[in-house]
């Protein structure tokens, strides 16, 4: 198999086939930051730009780590620090970083299908780092790639995501790649937080977290967005956090060797209590640390990289 994309932008395109061949790249990506000197030549003379024009920690310093460790040049840009603030348009924007001959665009964007509208648009490959409550295509990933690392594999596995999935670009993205590897996907939120016709999409719903993470294998945890929220979708913070947070009481309830999840930034006590977060169930920073070799991936693969072929790491 070999990865034909320029571009990487979001789950619902993927075939099963380029999805194992991502994770299987991935994987051997993992073994390179385990190293004395964790540096290989493989994107050397690249020039690759971060264009995040929403706040993150994870996704643009593991995707400039991942471009340092393959040996590329990385730029980052932020709407404060651009021109964009000045009345620039998004393509005068890329129009200009491609005039200085840069080969990838890695793009968060508040508006879903900008990455899309890029990637339509420039010759450089552009990677979807989160748009709107779109996709977050190497978020699913990493995520991907760590359950299949915690339990062995991912088909006919369970797993509930809990939370805000009216707002959640993870949970589709999740959705998207975990039913086409053959897991058993389940969505548990209030009702005004779940998308209508979500069932289309190949997953149960349930409203009572206690009936929905019974036979998990892996419960995902989802941040409550306040910031995309546009009206009052639970009567408090506090009845959120009792009904369908995940504390130690409704740990209890889960199978003993359930994995918890969540992609980060944890709001601790509303939707995961700290101790849960921390506890031996908790594979939290293991995301983390497969995000790097999930973004290392990404950068190598659209930039035409082969692990089939290529000795440069
Ligand atoms: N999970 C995630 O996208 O985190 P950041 O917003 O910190 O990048």
């Amino acid at each position: 198999m070999r990865w034909n994309r320029k571009d990487l932008l979001g789950i619902e395109d993927l075939s099963v086939e380029e999805i194992n061949h991502f994770l299987d790249t991935a994987f051997s990506f993992r073994e390179i930051s385990t190293r004395p000197i964790k540096k290989v030549p493989a994107l050397r003379g690249k020039t690759i730009v971060n264009l995040f024009f929403e706040p993150s920690t994870r996704t643009r310093t593991s995707f400039e780590l991942a471009g340092k460790r393959l040996s590329a040049d990385i730029l980052n840009i932020t709407t404060a620090a651009s021109s964009l603030v000045k009345g620039e348009t998004l393509i005068d924007t890329a129009a200009n970083l491609e005039a200085m001959k840069i080969d990838m665009m890695i793009m968060r964007h508040s508006a879903s299908g900008a990455p899309h509208f890029l990637a339509s648009r420039v010759k450089a490959s552009v990677i979807n780092a989160g748009d709107g409550s779109h996709e977050h295509p190497t978020q699913a990933l990493l995520d991907m790639l760590t359950i299949k690392d915690k339990l062995g594999k991912i088909e006919g596995v369970n797993v509930v995501i809990v939370g805000d999935i009216l707002h959640s670009r993870v949970a589709r993205s999740n959705i998207w790649g975990l039913t086409k590897l053959g897991a058993n996907v389940s969505v548990c939120a209030p009702r005004t937080l779940i998308p209508r016709f979500i069932e289309k999409l190949g997953v149960k719903v349930y409203c009572n977290v206690y009936e929905a993470v019974r036979d998990a294998d892996v419960v995902y945890i989802l941040r409550i967005q306040l910031e995309r929220q546009k009206s009052n979708y639970f009567p408090s913070i506090r009845e959120y956090a009792r009904l369908f947070g995940i504390d130690r009481e409704k740990l209890r309830h889960l199978k003993k060797n359930a994995v918890i999840m969540h992609p980060g930034p944890i709001n601790r006590d509303v939707e995961l209590s700290g101790d849960v977060a921390d506890g031996e169930n908790s594979v939290i920073l293991e995301q983390v640390t497969n995000g790097l070799a999930v973004r290392m991936a990404a950068l190598y693969l659209c930039s035409g990289g082969d692990i089939e072929s290529e000795d440069t790491y």
